[in-house]
């Protein structure tokens, strides 16, 4: 049978998705190739012969990829901790940045004296992004994740799910507001750790086509200073954290000093702690119940 040069392909898709804008292009036509030949990344060159029936199928997934549909869309996957999740439509695509907070909230747990299983909350789970890595990496926390949005909170159960089918620990899910003050009243001054990734995107803000035309709007926007869900979230924060208890919320990278002032005027929080990101922006903060 007649094979042809995956490279070429790739060097048009490259220059395909530069012109369409997308950030990434070389790292995107690799991995959307990896993707249909069902390898890593890093294997690509192990591969460098494919069926011309396969060249078509990437031509228009690069197509779809240069109309600015997410890569996390077209593959289906997004990664975080060690753990894959399904993503697509109706859900918030898992970003690298809240890989930081994720890496303190394990550092956290570690932390803890090992005389009970922790208790972990994620408010804002989404696809159970950090709920899923967090019961994957410490299969004793007992985890429980708070969802808003129907749709979302499906792609939650069906993630939850496939890793309850790899053997991790099953999580607690929940469709509820993280501001409703009855929420999980149950757990009132039991958790050890509360970690958010709450939708705290300023009203107004230019985004990429990626994020504005596919990431749902209850996702992103957090009101005209971004701060109105993390606002409201923060009573729900400090009735659910036993004393010693510790919390981290991912805000946009305006607001970090806005967010430490707001846990601070509180008066119940201490050790609150300005978190940046690789590129040196302020991505999380974190806080201790005092
Ligand atoms: C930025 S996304 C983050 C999702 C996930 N934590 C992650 O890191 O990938 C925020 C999520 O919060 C949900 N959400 C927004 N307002 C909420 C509320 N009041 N109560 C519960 N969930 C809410 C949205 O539907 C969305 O799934």
């Amino acid at each position: 049978m007649t094979r042809v040069a995956l490279r070429p392909a790739i060097n048009q898709a490259v220059e395909t998705l530069r012109v369409a804008g997308v950030h990434s292009p070389q790292a995107d036509a690799e991995y959307l190739a990896a993707h249909l030949l069902g390898v890593d990344r890093t294997r690509l060159a192990l591969t460098p012969l494919v069926a011309p029936e396969l060249i078509e199928e990437y031509r228009a997934l690069v197509e779809r990829r240069a109309q600015r549909i997410p890569l996390q869309h077209l593959t289906g996957t997004a990664a975080i901790g060690q753990i894959e999740l399904a993503v697509g439509p109706g859900v918030f695509v898992p970003r690298p940045e809240t890989e930081l907070l994720f890496a303190w909230a394990l550092a956290q747990l570690e932390a803890l004296p090992h005389d009970h299983p922790p208790v972990v909350v994620d408010l804002c789970t989404g696809s159970g992004a950090l709920a899923l890595a967090i019961a994957q990496a410490r299969p004793d926390a007992d985890v429980h994740a708070i969802e808003i949005d129907p749709t979302a909170l499906q792609w939650a159960r069906r993630n939850a799910d496939l890793r309850i089918a790899e053997g991790d620990t099953p999580i607690t899910l929940y469709a509820d507001d993280v501001t409703d003050s009855n929420l999980l009243t149950e757990l009132n001054g039991e958790v050890d750790l509360v970690v958010a990734n709450p939708p705290y995107i300023p009203e107004g803000a230019e985004l990429d086509p990626e994020v504005a035309e596919h990431d749902p709007h209850l996702a992103l926007f957090g009101g005209p200073d971004g701060l109105d869900v993390i606002r409201r979230m923060i009573p729900t924060i400090t009735r659910l954290l036993r004393r010693g208890g510790s919390c981290a919320i991912e805000h946009d990278d305006t607001n970090g000093s806005d967010l430490a002032a707001l846990l601070a005027e509180h008066g119940d929080f201490t050790d609150i702690v300005e978190h940046p990101d690789l590129a040196g922006k302020p991505r999380f903060v974190a806080a201790t119940r005092n």
